[in-house]
């Protein structure tokens, strides 16, 4: 409603408020009877949670990131790729069908158990994005896919990811989009035993990733931030797209969901 303030369409603005009076005046109905009872995690609690059904849960933010992903991929020669944060191996795995020597690392047993069991090719190792086990300067392609909103400080983080690549080599980041933060996105997930998490969430807008980038010798080759389409909407509504369908079309079709760059190291 907010949003259509000066060219708002009346008929909708008018239905809009008659479902907030509906919505308020029936306390014993969903939306307002919903009681959501979300555990907040670490990292650590809450990936070894997730991971039970991290890969068969219907996912909108990996539905609009993989595929700018996998194009920035298909760019880069096969050589020696880093899946950084690699959590079960989505990105592993197709870093490995394009022919690369793949090297996983992440912080999660529980994910990475999962990897391993996906991608036997792979060489996985647990490890921290802020102390990669890596050797410095020997990656010539690094993917670190919806991971860093996971970390309080930018900086360290890019700085550890460029620290491994050869000159030249690419980076691809990505994350979910610094609106949906700001929004009140988060990495919200619902456990195989039905009970709610949240795992800690940062919000990193495009300058202090640019401010990362620049000190850490990375150049911009390109910047994607693909939408919310209308097909996101059942699993981003959490199954109340029924109560008002047109109110959770306006508020967040077309609103970028992901946000992905392609870096190069500069020489
Ligand atoms: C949303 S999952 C993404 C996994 C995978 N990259 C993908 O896109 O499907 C986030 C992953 O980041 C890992 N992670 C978060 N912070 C980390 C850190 N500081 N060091 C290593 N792994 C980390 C988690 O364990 C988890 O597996």
């Amino acid at each position: 409603m907010l949003r259509g303030w000066l060219g708002g369409d009346e008929r909708k603005l008018t239905h809009r408020v008659d479902e907030m009076a509906r919505f308020a005046t029936s306390p014993d109905e969903p939306p307002m009877s919903i009681r959501l009872d979300v555990h907040d995690l670490d990292v650590r609690a809450g990936y070894a949670r997730w991971s039970e059904i991290y890969d068969a849960a219907p996912n909108p933010l990996i539905r609009v990131e993989e595929p700018v992903v996998r194009a920035m991929i298909d760019r880069v020669a096969p050589g020696v790729a880093l899946d950084a944060a690699c959590g079960t191996g989505r990105h592993t795995a197709y870093l490995v069908a394009r022919g690369h020597r793949v090297i996983g690392v992440d912080g999660s047993p529980e994910m990475l158990a999962k990897a391993r069991a996906r991608v036997p090719a792979a060489d996985l190792r647990t490890g921290d994005l802020l102390d990669l086990p890596i050797e410095p300067r020997s990656i010539d392609l690094a993917v670190c896919a919806l991971a860093l909103t996971h970390v309080p400080d930018l900086l360290p983080a890019i700085a550890s990811l460029a620290r491994v690549l050869r000159p030249g080599a690419t980076l691809i980041v990505s994350d979910h989009h610094p609106t949906m933060g700001l929004l009140g996105g988060s990495a919200f997930f619902v456990g195989a035993d039905g009970a709610a998490g949240n795992v800690r969430t940062f919000y990193h807008p495009h300058a202090r990733y640019l401010a990362a980038f620049r000190r850490a010798g990375l150049e911009v080759a390109d910047c994607v931030e693909p939408p919310i389409e209308i097909e996101d909407l059942p699993a981003l509504s959490g199954g109340l797209l029924s109560l008002a369908d047109e109110a959770f079309r306006s508020a967040w079709v077309g609103l970028p969901n992901a946000l992905v760059w392609e870096l190069v190291r500069r020489e």
